[in-house]
């Protein structure tokens, strides 16, 4: 039997929530929250939309720890969001302090499970929650690759007027503006993508992919939560599903790309036991010199993290 937890219930968790309930298969998804009755309330609006979209699952609504026990899985999107004129660096004082309680009070009730991080910044947060949780490396990562490559797609699949099912891709380094996306690595129902899009727009569409989380705190006043959601939903599917699916998702690198100590988007494959792989790209110099740019500014948001000493 399943059980999934995701603590926040604000845009993103209960979005994630709402997308897990609509996938149908598993037993009990609780949704914890701070604020008093909040999540409570997300739970039942999402059960009253159970007859209609016809799903059995059941979220249950909490501020309570103790219903969070022997989660299988833990999804935590606890924290502020960015506003306009704001980085997700701009959130560590507030987050890490979050995230660290967070994961603390479910190591409390839940002996091993597999941690979910998608609060912000999300590198950084991983690390935290790695810090706090006290597990193995493959059971805590971050949500924010498939993210990022479903935004590239999605510009992608406007561009070339394809579907985005048909468009694979893949996309490494940090969940910021340094991230890298990978043009070699795209193709399009198996073309590469090089072959269907000149060099020009291609280098726009990767350019507005790094900036695709401000373009919508831009239009929105605060940051997405529909793709944010259903992309964490998915890395719980496929690991509950146990699929060996291959995902970009911020991991722990011990050497791999020649970095340590840090927290970083990289393909891997997803399975029961989380991290079940972590998959070395053979990078060209100019894809390590970015991924290297990009692993920079994550360190240099871990050494903000690292003296703050939220433990
Ligand atoms: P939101 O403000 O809608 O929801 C956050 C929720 O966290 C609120 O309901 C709040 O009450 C709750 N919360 C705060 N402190 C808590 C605590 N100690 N325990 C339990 N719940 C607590 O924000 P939204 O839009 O859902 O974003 C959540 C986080 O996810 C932000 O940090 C945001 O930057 C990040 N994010 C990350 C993405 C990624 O790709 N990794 C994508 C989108 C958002
Ligand atoms: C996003 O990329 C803000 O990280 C969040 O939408």
């Amino acid at each position: 039997m399943n059980k999934v937890t995701v603590v926040g219930a604000g845009n993103v968790g209960a979005t994630c929530a709402n997308v897990l309930a609509h996938k149908d298969f598993i037993k009990e998804v609780v949704l914890l929250d701070i604020k008093g009755d909040f999540a409570k309330g997300k739970a039942l609006d999402s059960w009253q939309q159970a007859s209609v979209d016809y799903y059995s699952t059941q979220i249950k609504g909490t501020d309570d720890y103790a219903d969070t026990a022997d989660s299988d899985i833990v999804v935590i999107t606890a924290g502020i969001p960015r506003k306009p004129g704001m980085s997700r660096d701009d959130l560590i004082s507030t987050n890490a302090k979050i995230v660290t309680m967070v994961t603390k009070s479910i190591m409390e009730h839940s002996k091993n499970p597999i941690i979910i991080i998608v609060s912000n910044p999300l590198d950084v947060m991983t690390l935290a929650a790695f810090n706090a949780s006290g597990l193995d490396s493959s059971r805590v990562f971050g949500m924010a690759g498939i993210l990022d490559t479903a935004r590239y797609r999605a510009f992608l699949a406007t561009a070339l007027n394809v579907s985005p099912k048909d468009i694979q891709a893949i996309l490494m380094g940090g969940h910021g503006d340094t991230m890298v996306p990978l043009p070699r690595y795209t193709t399009v129902s198996g073309i590469p993508v090089t072959d269907m899009i000149d060099a020009e727009k291609l280098d726009a569409i990767v350019e507005r992919t790094k900036k695709g989380g401000g373009e919508l705190v831009k239009l929105m006043g605060t940051s997405a939560w529909y793709a944010p959601g259903a992309a964490a939903a998915q890395m719980v599917e496929t690991i509950l599903k146990d699929e060996n699916r291959i995902f970009p998702c911020c991991a722990q690198l011990n050497g791999e790309y020649g970095l340590k100590d840090i927290f970083l988007g990289v393909p891997v494959k997803l399975g029961r036991n989380g991290i079940e792989e972590l998959i070395e790209l053979n990078l060209n110099d100019e894809e390590k010199a970015l991924l290297k740019e990009s692993a920079e500014h994550v360190s240099a948001v871990i050494d903000v993290y690292k003296k703050m000493n939220v433990g």
